[in-house]
């Protein structure tokens, strides 16, 4: 097969998601050249419904980034959330108050589409429905990245390959199995989630029930997000929206539960949760960045949050390498991108613990996790603790 094009570029970007669209506005903007490949249609990807709550500091990286107009006007500022336990108890995780920020619910698709209009504005180069994309030479200092369109090879020469392609990318699979370290947990359930034209309730809340799991969410005033936790061998054929809205409501006190409005669902889809993180997050040339290095589960909505912070750290370094020769952020970018990783990947593994059910629960854990809920309630120290990891850890720079 005859190589047809080759293209020379700073930085070649693998995924077009949140993560890998990022990084390539925030090089745009710096005047470091970029190419995204994305193996998906543009349709494929603007259409898929995700978590929707970022944390402030993703907020002001947005913003500093030209795409936070959008999220200005329909974003829904909050001051945090509340968790509702034994049918009766109420607390609020109160950033505002003990962290000293809000939080912003707004959608990851309309991230998106922001991000994708931003570029297009630009005139940034984002290739959709790449296909066979391919990373070489990324322990050398000619990296390339080679990928097929429309049955005619390409490829493109670059300084740096950024890995932002998800857990399913190529790119962490191109760093020798020997230079990886793996960390993973599955967890017993998953989540059943459904999108509806209804408006949400005003806070967003989260239960911890007999029944198990549930959480009331939003996307903008006439938009809402539920979610209830499930078996993992759920069967969505078996969920038609009036079972969901009944469960859902059941897992609440009953003036919450009553406060819900059903409607018509538009999207319903399952999520097994997991944590994963991969270290480190470089190798050679190569640089991971998103979910292509971890995942988070769902509780705490820190998935994107930390696909931005990845993003802030990893652009900073490439500027200052590649416009000002200096290496030194670039040579820390895994061990300070993967410090807060870890900040919320712990917080997300016992926000999840504190929330759901899980099978082998015994009476013992049970009254554990009742009790850790009352003291949440009752401590202002446990209380600022949470506040500040739910509100986002802050980002570091060299010391
Ligand atoms: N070549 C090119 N693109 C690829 C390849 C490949 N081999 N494999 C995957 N991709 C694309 C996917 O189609 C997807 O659009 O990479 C993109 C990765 O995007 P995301 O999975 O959204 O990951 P990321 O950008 O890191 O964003 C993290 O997404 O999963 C959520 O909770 C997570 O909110 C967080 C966010
Ligand atoms: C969501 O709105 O999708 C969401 C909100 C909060 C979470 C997780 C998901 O903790």
């Amino acid at each position: 097969m005859g190589i047809e094009d080759i293209v020379k570029t700073g930085v070649a970007i693998v995924g077009g998601g949140p993560a890998g669209l990022l990084l390539s506005q925030r090089l745009h903007l710096e005047g470091v050249d970029n190419v995204v490949l994305e193996c998906r249609s543009r349709e494929h990807v603007l259409g898929r419904v995700r978590a929707g709550v970022l944390e402030w500091g993703s907020v002001e990286v947005l913003r500093d980034s030209d795409v936070g107009g959008r999220l200005d006007i329909d974003g829904h500022e909050h001051d945090g959330a509340d968790i509702v336990w034994g049918g009766e108890h109420r607390l609020t995780i109160d950033t505002k108050k003990y962290a000293d920020r809000p939080m912003m619910a707004y959608g990851q698709t309309n991230i998106t589409e922001d991000l994708y209009a931003a570029r297009a504005a630009m005139g940034g180069i984002v290739v959709d429905e790449a296909e066979r994309v391919t990373l070489h030479d990324i322990d050398t200092h000619h990296p390339s990245v080679g990928y097929t369109k429309n049955g005619d090879s390409h490829r493109i020469d670059c300084v740096f390959i950024a890995g932002c392609d998800g857990f399913h990318g190529v790119s962490r699979q191109s760093i020798p199995r020997t230079e990886r370290r793996e960390f993973e947990k599955e967890y017993p359930f998953g989540w059943l989630g459904i999108l509806s034209e209804t408006p949400p309730l005003p806070d967003l809340i989260y239960a911890n029930s007999e029944r198990g799991f549930a959480l009331c969410s939003m996307r903008n005033p006439m938009l809402s997000r539920y979610y209830i936790q499930c078996e993992l061998d759920t069967n969505l054929d078996d969920w038609p929206d009036e079972r969901f809205w009944e469960e859902l409501k059941l897992r609440f006190p009953r003036n919450i539960g009553d406060a819900i409005v059903t409607g018509a669902s538009i999207e319903k889809s399952i999520a097994p949760l997991r944590s994963f993180v991969s270290e480190p997050m470089s190798y050679g040339r190569l640089f991971l960045a998103g979910d292509a290095a971890h995942i988070v589960p769902p509780t705490g909505a820190k998935g994107l949050n930390l696909a931005i912070s990845d993003v802030f750290y990893l652009s900073r370094a490439l500027v200052a390498q590649i416009k000002h020769g200096d290496e030194r952020y670039l040579s820390s970018y895994s061990d300070m991108a993967l410090r807060r990783v870890w900040g919320a990947a712990r917080f997300s593994w016992w926000l999840t613990g504190l929330l759901h059910r899980f099978p082998a629960q015994g009476s013992f854990d049970l009254r554990a996790q009742q009790q850790e809920l009352s003291y949440l309630a009752s401590s202002d120290a446990h209380m600022r603790s949470v506040c500040e990891q739910y509100a986002g850890l802050p980002f570091e720079d060299l010391t």
